[in-house]
């Protein structure tokens, strides 16, 4: 359900992504189990996006294993350890591991005895955290955060992924329009990057010069500060910008998933809310910031390859975010004259996803838009495709959004293009 929002709060803020949903940094965590469940509940939390940094081993045996293992041999950053002993004898197990364990090792202790002052004198004596089994995997990865997370470190912006079932069916204008009914309509800071540098159109349906944008940023990540970014993203309004592809040919745009994980971590630091635009690309770093998202939205057009290529994404992001709602549909360009279609209701069905929204096919009012470089609540907000923004960005940010007031601005030429004829 779609909850409203009093527009007095500070939406920015309590936007961004929760505190146990901070990706944990590059850290070592050994998890020495009793039972195989609770193996399989830390399998699931080690493939998890936001563990995706940390390098996670499971194995069985317990504490007794564990100190075995680490006889002479350095503790991990993080020592995960089950135990079905009870009372006083957890302790005196515990004892044991203390001997072999670093000073700087965290450790973290699964029981099945539900007793409080059992827990005061594992916290005094200076076990991080101690968990009631059964476990689930969103539990230990909100553990294993909260332990990582510094009180004062600054909160990160809500990742929004769109990408599209396939080429040309819609993903970047739906992203551009949704991220700009977020910016508009709820007044929280919104950044839109747009990963397909050859042939990005961020640029061009915003009436923006993109300059370099995106481009330079990847080829040195590492110098991309506050500063930097601030110079590459273009202002498209009070809570709208741009990170925009350079769209030009005469160069070759390759870049580590490495560097577009750490551009877009930069960005997200920054903004409370990111839209990425993902191109129609199936390369290691698309996959990953698929994979890495809060969320992630599929725009289909109501064919046969649109179908396949869906389901082959929702089997894979299903499988790679094990822990997180799957992603939503989007079913585009729907009603157009003589193309036989596939009824929504069947896309849904054989997808197992219904679409969240379904887009009627308007070629004047996206032709237009496009052309004027303007969003579609810009140009006709009393439109069914307009209306269809507005209800998907209130799906991806749970909240009711408000249709932004209309601003009299029609442009016959892109303004960089009349830039250039001048
Ligand atoms: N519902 C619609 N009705 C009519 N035209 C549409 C509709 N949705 C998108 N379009 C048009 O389809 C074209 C392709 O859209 P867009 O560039 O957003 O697709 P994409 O999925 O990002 O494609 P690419 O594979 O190139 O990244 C654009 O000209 C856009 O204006
Ligand atoms: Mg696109």
């Amino acid at each position: 359900m779609v909850k409203t929002t009093n527009q007095s709060e500070v939406p920015s803020q309590d936007f961004r992504a929760a505190a146990h949903e901070r990706p944990v940094p590059r850290i070592s965590i050994a998890t020495f189990l009793e039972l195989p469940d609770t193996g399989t509940v830390l399998q699931s939390a080690a493939g998890d996006r936001r563990l995706s940094k940390a390098h996670m081993t499971v194995q069985l045996g317990g504490v007794q294993a564990a100190v075995e293992h680490f006889t002479g041999q350095n503790t991990p950053n993080l020592l995960i350890v089950e135990t079905c002993a009870q009372g006083d004898d957890i302790l005196t197990e515990l004892d044991k591991l203390a001997a072999v364990c670093d000073e700087a090792t965290k450790v973290v202790v699964i029981g099945r005895d539900n007793d409080v002052r059992l827990y005061r004198e594992l916290i005094r004596r200076g076990i991080s955290e101690y968990l009631v089994a059964p476990v689930n995997p969103l539990q230990m990865i909100e553990t294993i955060s909260g332990l990582y997370l510094r009180a004062d470190a600054p909160p990160i912006g809500r990742i929004i992924a769109f990408v599209a079932a396939r080429g040309g069916a819609g993903a970047s204008t739906i992203g551009h329009n949704v991220g700009w009914c977020i910016a508009e309509g709820l007044k929280i800071s919104t950044a839109i990057v747009d990963l397909d540098l050859p042939f990005g159109t961020a640029g061009l349906n915003f009436n923006e010069d993109p300059g370099q944008g995106i481009a330079d940023a990847l080829a040195s990540p590492e110098r991309l500060d506050d500063v930097l970014l601030d110079r590459l993203l273009i202002k498209r309004g009070e809570h709208l910008s741009l990170f925009a592809a350079p769209a030009l040919l005469d160069r070759d745009y390759e870049a580590e998933a490495v560097a577009f994980e750490t551009v877009i971590d930069q960005v997200r630091s920054a903004t409370p809310c990111v839209v990425i635009d993902v191109p129609h690309v199936w390369t290691p770093w698309a996959r990953q910031t698929l994979a890495a998202a809060d969320e992630v939205v599929i725009v289909a057009v109501p064919d046969l390859a649109s179908l396949r290529n869906c389901k082959n994404l929702v089997d894979l992001l299903k499988n790679a975010r094990p822990n997180d709602t799957p992603p939503r549909l989007v079913l585009n360009q729907v009603g157009q004259p003589k193309r036989p279609e596939i009824p929504a209701k069947e896309f849904g069905e054989a997808i197992g996803i219904d679409p969240c929204v379904t887009v009627p096919y308007d070629p004047q009012l996206f032709g237009t838009a496009a052309n004027n470089g303007q969003m579609l609540g810009e140009l006709q907000p009393n439109s069914r495709a307009a209306d269809a923004m507005q209800k998907l960005a209130g799906f991806v940010t749970g909240r009711a959004v408000p249709m932004p007031e209309k601003k009299a601005k029609l442009a016959f030429l892109p303004n960089f293009l009349a830039k250039k004829a001048s």
